[in-house]
């Protein structure tokens, strides 16, 4: 990971969360890449189901005012976490991994405040002779990858989702090859935003 983070991907990530303020949420927060990118005054709960990890992300928060949640995307609609509350919800590489992207997405819509903004880094589906390769090398890469889906189609997904996309940029995912040649970075909207 820190190879990636250098050749462009800590980039991507100043990028993305340099813009979130008020409450925010992060799924799946890993080891804490993300954590030196957040402004100051952001009001941060980080959620991962990963206890390593987890270990980590605790000793990167330390000192700082971060809530640190112990669960599972599937665990936050009952985990006691306030529906309809988050200014942004984060997440960054963890949609490929979770058991049901939709049922993902259903949750994410429900912890968004109105206004609020589903803000992602995802690598996904590369459409013609990538997504074959993609295809035949998921099942054993879910294997060795925590669960990871080289092939998941999140923008397909976000269509048939409570959210609408209202920014997107495509970029070379760095040091991905044949099997992570792209990634997104983008935003995403409750419909109700936008239509009664
Ligand atoms: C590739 S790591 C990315 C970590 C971090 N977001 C980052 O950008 O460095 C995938 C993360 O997704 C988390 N994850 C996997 N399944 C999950 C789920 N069902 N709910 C929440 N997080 C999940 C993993 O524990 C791991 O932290």
């Amino acid at each position: 990971m820190p190879l990636v983070e250098k050749a462009g991907l800590a980039k991507r990530r100043q990028e993305l969360l340099g813009q979130v303020s008020g409450r925010v949420l992060e799924i799946g927060a890993g080891t804490g890449f993300n954590l030196p990118y957040y402004p100051e005054n952001v009001q941060l709960v980080a959620v991962e189901p990963n206890l390593d990890m987890l270990k980590i992300l605790r000793a990167r928060a330390a000192g700082r005012n971060i809530q640190i949640i112990e669960g599972s995307i599937g665990d936050l609609s009952s985990s006691g976490i306030s529906l309809h509350s988050f200014d942004f919800v984060v997440t960054t590489l963890v949609l490929c991994s979770v058991p049901d992207m939709d049922e993902a997405l259903q949750t994410i819509s429900t912890l968004l405040a109105p206004g609020g903004k589903f803000i992602f880094i995802e690598h996904v589906v590369t459409p013609g002779v990538y997504e074959r390769v993609q295809n035949l090398a998921t099942p054993l890469w879910k294997r060795m990858a925590g669960g990871c889906h080289l092939n998941r189609d999140l923008l397909g997904s976000l269509d048939h989702s409570q959210m609408v996309v209202t920014t997107l940029f495509r970029f070379n995912f760095p040091l991905g090859g044949p099997l992570i040649p792209h990634g997104i970075m983008g935003t995403a909207r409750l419909k109700s935003d936008f239509f009664v």
